[in-house]
């Protein structure tokens, strides 16, 4: 959607020789690969993948073998180079090749099926596809979310060991984390942010060095509106405005990303093997000889270009080809459920009828305003010269900063009480308890979330609502040329809508069938028409604002509302659940050691394995899952 973006890649390009490079060759030779039997097989050389990889062969008597699908492509500058992401938040829409979101050269590019809440719309759902997984091509918003939320991992649903206690040092263990350089109205200095980080990771952490005219006084606005600036997100409270983190290298600048920090490094041990470009199609499964340990996985089958591999596992296959490509593999291989299996003549191994199931994801929807003249956002990239030239020697200098080294700033991450009044959240409320009440719940498990995400919501004990302020225009409507927008987005945090993620075919090549339900639930619907309604107040209340540009000033009504709403809604990328985490019998998938029921060894350790979402861009819990995935297996295995 975003029309300026090629124009102002055109002039980053001669500036910066900011090119799409040729991928390095494989790591790794497939046939020799396939003539190695590894201790562990790992499925995905994505952000949770390679956390496993590297830590378990930290033991040199280990072997690991990692299959991707995607390029390798150390040293690449789309990926490096924040501006180069896309539309920020959602450049899901975007199909500009030059843009690193929506390039099939790094993304799967799956979309949703129709959506009956979206008046039939499809959700496109990038993912990466690329040595280090959706942690490439991602927004590189570094966000945790409020620590009640890891706690009923282990309380509610029943996982001994998954609470946020036995989560932080996780969560510190990935980070090399540098504090922030600037200081937001209402922020305080607070040595407990610093208490909470780690800096001894491999993931840089840090923070934006550059605001550009919008950031500041909208969070004076949001103050003035009666919600804090939260000094410190991290340490378990995650509500309020703040300055957000990033994985972001400070000193050059750079994204962070999954295969500098944890392959990279590590490419020479020569335990450790890596096979990009290459499809893993099928696990292969044997009897236990031991009676009632379930089916024995093997290995697994892959192809690379027309040739097809399989490659033996001694100890684990490890599946982590992420929540929307783990319960597809698990599908084609037998396992899942079985009247589906059989309806497309797969013979079943093992009926899991909750595999691909329970899929939970953020939806967000979309406004923008056209700012007062003068005031500098990241437009002035698309037509001042003099803004780029300057910009491009701030990315060149060290350490790098300025509007090329740009992510989002500020983000707002609210209670509902904190957006409407007592008025609008008793009729929300009462709206969302008529719905539960004629709900028919499909596993134990989803009705215990429903108990819990309703008295957090009527309770107000974390966000509900995030506002993130993308300081552009052209995310949600096209821009006017030599003109300055803010786009302002909501996101809902905890959805009542649960979708779900199938195969539709026996062809391990063809995308799985997406439905996230979006909207599918009066209440979502309502909490987001609330949300974009307190954006436009808390953005005319800024002193920015020249003009409502999408809603334009006609949009008054709550009718108007919600139909503008309907027809502005994408996914923010967070897909997970789809092999939860909880005991088999109130439905779950995978036990607290990660194992998936009813097999011996095989375990998920990506985004699938959250039971429940979380108020917050998942993909630092996805890192401290998998970081605390690898301690398990190595203690399983006493190695
Ligand atoms: C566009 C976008 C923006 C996002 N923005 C943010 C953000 O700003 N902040 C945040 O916290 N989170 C963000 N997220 C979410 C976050 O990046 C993901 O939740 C997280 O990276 C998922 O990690 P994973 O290990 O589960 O899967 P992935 O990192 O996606 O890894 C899965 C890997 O498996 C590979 N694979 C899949 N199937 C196969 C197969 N059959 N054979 C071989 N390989 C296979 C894939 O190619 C991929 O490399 C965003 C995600 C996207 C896509
Ligand atoms: C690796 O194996 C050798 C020989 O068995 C043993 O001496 C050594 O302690 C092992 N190393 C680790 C890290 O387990
Ligand atoms: C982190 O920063 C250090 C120091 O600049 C650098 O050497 C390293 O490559 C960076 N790692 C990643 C993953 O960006
Ligand atoms: C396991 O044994 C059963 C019963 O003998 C058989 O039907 C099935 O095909 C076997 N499964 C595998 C993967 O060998
Ligand atoms: C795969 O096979 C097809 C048809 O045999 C051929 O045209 C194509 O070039 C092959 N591709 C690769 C990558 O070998
Ligand atoms: C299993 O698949 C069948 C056929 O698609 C479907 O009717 C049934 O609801 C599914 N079971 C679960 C638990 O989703
Ligand atoms: C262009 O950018 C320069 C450098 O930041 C700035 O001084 C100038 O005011 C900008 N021009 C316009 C029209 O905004
Ligand atoms: C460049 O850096 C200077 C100094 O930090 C800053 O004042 C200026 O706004 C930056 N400009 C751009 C376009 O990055
Ligand atoms: C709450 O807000 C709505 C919408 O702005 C307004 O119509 C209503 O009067 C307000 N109620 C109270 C009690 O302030
Ligand atoms: C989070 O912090 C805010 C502001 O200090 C406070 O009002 C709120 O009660 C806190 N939430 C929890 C659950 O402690
Ligand atoms: C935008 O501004 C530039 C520089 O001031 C000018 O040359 C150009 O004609 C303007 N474009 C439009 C569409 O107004
Ligand atoms: C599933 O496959 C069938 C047969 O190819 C097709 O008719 C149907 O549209 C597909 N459904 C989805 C949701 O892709
Ligand atoms: C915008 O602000 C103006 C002046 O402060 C006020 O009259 C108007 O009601 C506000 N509009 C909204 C939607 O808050």
């Amino acid at each position: 959607m975003r029309t300026t973006t090629k124009a102002f890649l055109t002039l980053l390009a001669a500036h910066l020789t900011l090119a799409q490079t040729q991928p390095a060759p494989s790591p790794t030779d497939a046939t020799d690969f396939a003539e190695t039997t590894f201790d562990f097989v790992v499925v995905g050389g994505g952000t949770s993948g390679l956390v496993l990889a590297s830590r378990l062969s930290e033991n040199p008597n280990i072997t690991v073998g990692v299959l991707e699908a995607g390029d390798y492509r150390p040293g690449d500058d789309l990926i490096l180079i924040p501006a180069s992401t896309g539309p920020a938040v959602l450049g899901a829409n975007s199909q500009d090749q030059s843009n690193l979101q929506g390039n099939p050269n790094y993304d799967w590019k799956f979309k949703s099926v129709p959506q009956t809440g979206l008046n039939g719309g499809t959700i496109l759902y990038p993912r990466g596809k690329v040595v280090g997984g959706s942690s490439a091509i991602n927004t590189m918003i570094w966000q945790r979310a409020s620590s009640v939320e890891y706690d009923l991992w282990e309380s509610a649903f029943q996982n001994p060991g998954w609470s946020w206690s036995s989560l932080l040092p996780y969560f510190a263990k990935v980070e090399n984390w540098s504090p922030p350089p600037i200081v937001l109205p209402g922020q305080e200095a607070d040595p407990s942010l610093a208490a909470v980080h780690g800096k001894t990771g491999y993931v840089n952490v840090s923070y934006n060095n550059f605001m550009t005219d919008v950031e500041v006084p909208i969070v004076k606005s949001a103050n003035a509106l009666g919600i804090r600036t939260n000094s410190n997100p991290d340490a378990g409270n995650g509500t309020g405005f703040y300055y957000m983190a990033r994985n972001v290298n400070p000193v050059t600048g750079f994204r962070s990303y999954a295969s500098p920090a944890y392959f990279e490094p590590f490419v020479g041990r020569p335990n450790l093997k890596l096979v990009s470009e290459a499809l893993v199609t099928k696990i292969n499964f044997a009897n236990s000889t031991v009676e009632g340990k379930g089916l024995v996985a093997t290995g697994v089958d892959f192809t690379v270009g027309n040739q097809t591999f399989t490659v033996k596992a001694n100890k684990e296959v490890i599946l982590a080809a992420g929540s929307l490509k783990t319960p597809q593999l698990l599908e084609l291989s037998g396992v899942g459920n079985a009247t589906l299996l059989k309806s497309l003549g797969i013979e079943p191994l093992l009926d899991s009828p909750q595999i691909g199931e329970n899929l939970q994801d953020h939806p967000v929807t979309y406004s923008d305003f056209q700012t007062k003249d003068g005031v500098v956002t990241l437009d002035q990239l698309t037509f001042n010269e003099t803004f780029v030239a300057e910009a491009k020697a701030n990315f060149s200098h060290t350490p790098a900063h300025g509007a090329l080294s740009y992510t989002d700033a500020i983000i707002g991450p609210n209670t509902f009480q904190a957006v409407v009044n007592a008025s609008q959240f008793n009729s929300v409320l009462a709206l969302l308890d008529k719905e539960l009440k004629g709900r028919k719940y499909p596993t134990e498990l989803q009705q215990l979330q429903f108990t819990a995400a309703r008295e957090l919501f009527a309770e107000g004990k974390i966000a509900w609502i995030e506002v993130v302020n993308v300081p552009e225009g052209g995310v949600v409507s096209v821009p006017t040329a030599n003109t300055s927008y803010v786009t302002t987005v909501v996101i809902q945090l905890h959805p009542f809508a649960r979708g779900s993620v199938h195969i539709n075919s026996t062809d391990p090549t063809a995308a799985p069938v997406i439905n996230p339900n979006f909207l599918a639930s009066e209440f979502d619907t309502q909490v987001l028409t609330h949300g974009l309604q307190f954006v436009r107040k808390m953005l005319n209340n800024s002193g920015i604002v020249a003009e409502y540009h999408a809603p334009d000033n006609t949009v008054q009504t709550d009718a108007q509302w919600e139909s503008y709403v309907r027809g502005h809604v994408g996914s923010t990328a967070h897909p997970l659940g789809t092999t939860a985490m909880a005991p088999q019998h109130i439905g779950g998938v995978v036990d607290s050691h990660l194992k998936i029921y009813g097999l011996s060894n095989v375990r998920v350790v990506d985004a699938g394995i959250f039971p429940f979402t979380l108020s917050a861009a998942i993909m630092s819990s996805v890192y401290a899952v998998a970081e605390k995935a690898a301690d398990i297996v190595k203690a399983d295995w006493k190695i």
